[in-house]
């Protein structure tokens, strides 16, 4: 009989694991990968893109009061300080980020097993059954359980969705679940993949039959040989998922519009040239000098359409979108309103961040506040 169970030891139930742990509470946390903590390890590009230097509830999809009240609980500070105390020594990079000053993630999931080593931890031990009161897998026996079992998202480090068959097995409902932060498909050999390598700045909308936008983002946009990627696609992913069969347009100026450019373009076409990388340029450049002509390139440089085929799906996704309803929580205590004694934290609940480090930011918040929680008798 253990005092509480963690099931999934990744991101946030390590962090549930070890303040529960620090709350004088027995502790086994159980994981059905071999190796811990393998999605921390290729997060941020091997690098982990720990938090970001400023964290608001804006920068979430989900119940924003309710990620407000846990975030508060944990916030940049406090996280920064935390690392630190386990020797993690945080470098803020231009655009807020913030990642260990080693650049490696094993930095960071070394450290958090060194604090985790009052943890029974258990590997290759997959979660298939919890019965109330709590009996795991017809054979381990816990007073509490922490649900802190991911999403769906690149199922091969072990965050296969199984969890959210426990979740409800126990009571809770769970959103439909799409992939979010996913590189988005074009045609197979549409111009825009033979720019494959190329990166701009771009403003992309989501947009109704109309044309009226329905979401928007700006940033950095790279064509790929499938189609495209980059921070501000991965951010616009889960707006376009969600709200299908509507369209998706990138400006290539923003900033611009149809009147500034019509009079940059009357001009002569040379500043909007070199605003634009070569081989851009090529494929929209005007064919001759009429007015439509002129009219057509602005609206290419404006709306140009992405005709996006599908998403990548969950191998390529870098979290999930929904999962449990944060309604199902008491966000005080992270503890389950229908299943007393269960805890969930982390991408297992209907949460999804922005990239940047907001993700982790949530699942140490989360599994923070859990594991307190949990040993708080
Ligand atoms: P996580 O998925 O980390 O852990 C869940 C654990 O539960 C896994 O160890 C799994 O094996 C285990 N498990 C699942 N089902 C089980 C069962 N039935 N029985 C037992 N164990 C079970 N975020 C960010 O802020 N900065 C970044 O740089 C990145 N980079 C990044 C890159 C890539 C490629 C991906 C895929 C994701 C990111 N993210 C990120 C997102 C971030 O990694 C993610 O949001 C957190 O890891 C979520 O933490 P959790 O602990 O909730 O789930």
């Amino acid at each position: 009989m253990s005092d509480i169970a963690v099931i999934g030891a990744g991101a946030a139930g390590l962090m549930a694991a070890i303040f529960a742990a620090r709350g004088g509470a027995q502790v086994v946390a159980l994981d059905g990968a071999k190796k811990l903590g393998a999605k921390i390890v290729i997060s941020g590009g091997g690098r982990c893109n720990v938090t970001h230097d400023i964290v608001h509830p804006s920068d979430f999809n989900g119940s924003r009061n309710a990620i407000a009240k846990i975030l508060r609980t944990f916030d940049v500070p406090a996280t920064i300080a935390f690392f630190a105390t386990l020797g993690v020594t945080l470098k803020r990079e231009e655009g807020g980020k913030l990642f260990p000053a080693t650049d490696k993630a094993r930095t960071v999931l070394d450290a958090l097993l060194r604090a985790a080593e009052g943890v029974e931890t258990r590997t290759d031990y997959k979660v298939t059954k919890v019965e109330r009161g709590f009996v795991i897998n017809d054979e381990l026996h816990a007073r509490k359980v922490i649900l802190a079992s991911g999403g769906r998202s690149v199922p091969k480090t072990g965050s296969d969705g199984s969890g959210y068959a426990l979740a409800t097995s126990l009571g809770h409902s769970v959103t439909p679940t799409f992939p979010a932060l996913v590189p988005l498909v074009l045609p197979n050999e549409h111009p825009l993949t033979t720019l494959s390598g190329l990166s701009v700045d771009a403003e992309l909308a989501v947009r109704s039959p109309s044309g009226k936008v329905v979401h928007r983002e700006r940033g950095s946009m790279l064509f790929t040989h499938f189609g495209i990627s980059g921070p501000v696609v991965l951010d616009i992913s889960r707006h376009w998922i969600a709200n299908q069969p509507l369209t998706l347009t990138a400006s290539l100026l923003p900033g611009e519009t149809f009147e500034s450019l019509d009079a940059m373009l009357l001009d002569s076409t040379r500043a909007v040239r070199q605003r634009l990388p070569s081989r851009l340029w090529e494929m929209l450049a005007p064919k001759d000098t009429t007015r439509e002509e002129r009219r057509r390139l602005i609206r290419d440089l404006l709306e140009l359409p992405l005709p996006i085929v599908r998403d990548r799906g969950f191998e390529y996704a870098e979290v999930t979108a929904g999962g449990v309803p944060l309604s199902e929580i008491d966000t005080a205590t992270m503890e389950s309103r229908v299943c007393p004694g269960l805890y969930l934290c982390g991408e297992i609940l209907d949460v999804d961040g922005k990239i940047g480090g907001y993700n982790f930011q949530w699942a140490w918040a989360s599994g923070r506040l859990a594991g307190m929680s949990a040993s708080d008798t």
